[in-house]
């Protein structure tokens, strides 16, 4: 159980309100992503001075496809960006770099970039930041599922030996404990196909200011939120106990 001022340990954000905030100030959607990226920046250097050891974000979703080109390809090109200009300052402050999300739909250069970085920061404590990337969770849902009926056909594995420990080690998330905090900004109360599996017991905070704008102090307003939460896992709660 989560005692009353306990921080969490791995936050994740669903950094969405980017194309609202560049309507509101009569700018092309790219400009909202574009400031979406700056927000990402000061999150990903603030997360440590909160204790936080892991940070997932919502990049691209699988369903994110769906947008028009121009707009896939700028999210392309702002993530193939992040990457080049920001890998030497993130592996230089300690923090190790993983990818979630399908890799194989995704062009060669990203993916060769997505590489690197997880390969050239592995070794990284400070913080792991956790890029949610083509990422879609009723798709890793089905991959595991797919991955463990190979192993099981192969005889790798003994189906019976399946159980939510084993199946977790088979998600893009295996070994990344699950996150004890959800943040979304932009005002929308949904969770989008972000983490499905792992989200079952996270507490989710819902900021109204869109993702552009977030910053040091909406973090320190969600982890005071979170701080007041009683965590209960479908226990009871210490002073009922007895009752
Ligand atoms: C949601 O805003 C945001 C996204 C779909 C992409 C999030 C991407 C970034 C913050 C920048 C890219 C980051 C990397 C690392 C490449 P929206 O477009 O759905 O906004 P809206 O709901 O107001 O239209």
């Amino acid at each position: 159980m989560t005692t009353p001022g306990a921080m969490p340990a791995h936050v994740a954000i669903i950094m969405d309100g980017n194309g609202r905030w560049a309507k509101a100030r009569g700018l092309p959607r790219v400009a909202g992503h574009r400031a979406g990226v700056e927000a990402l920046r000061g999150t990903v250097r603030a997360a440590p001075d909160f204790g936080i050891s892991y940070l997932t974000v919502y990049a691209f979703s699988s369903e994110n496809w769906s947008r028009p080109k121009s707009e896939v390809s700028d999210l392309m090109g702002l993530l193939k960006i992040f990457i080049r200009r920001d890998l030497a300052e993130l592996h230089r402050n300690g923090v190790r770099v993983r990818v979630i999300g399908d890799r194989e739909g995704l062009q060669p250069d990203i993916k060769g970039l997505l590489d690197e970085a997880e390969s050239l920061t592995a070794q990284n404590d400070v913080l792991t930041l956790v890029i949610a990337f083509n990422y879609g969770g009723r798709d890793e849902i089905a991959r595991a599922a797919r991955k463990l009926a190979e192993a099981a056909v192969d005889g790798r594995i003994d189906v019976r030996s399946i159980d939510a420990a084993v199946f977790a080690a088979s998600l893009d998330t295996n070994g990344i404990p699950d996150p004890e905090l959800v943040i979304r900004t932009s005002g929308e109360l949904r969770l989008s196909n972000f983490l499905p599996w792992q989200t079952a017991y996270s507490e989710l905070t819902f900021l109204p200011c869109y993702w552009p704008d977030f910053t040091r102090d909406h973090l320190a307003e969600a982890l005071r939120d979170f701080a007041g939460r009683e965590r209960r896992f479908g226990g009871l709660a210490p002073q009922d106990i007895a009752l």
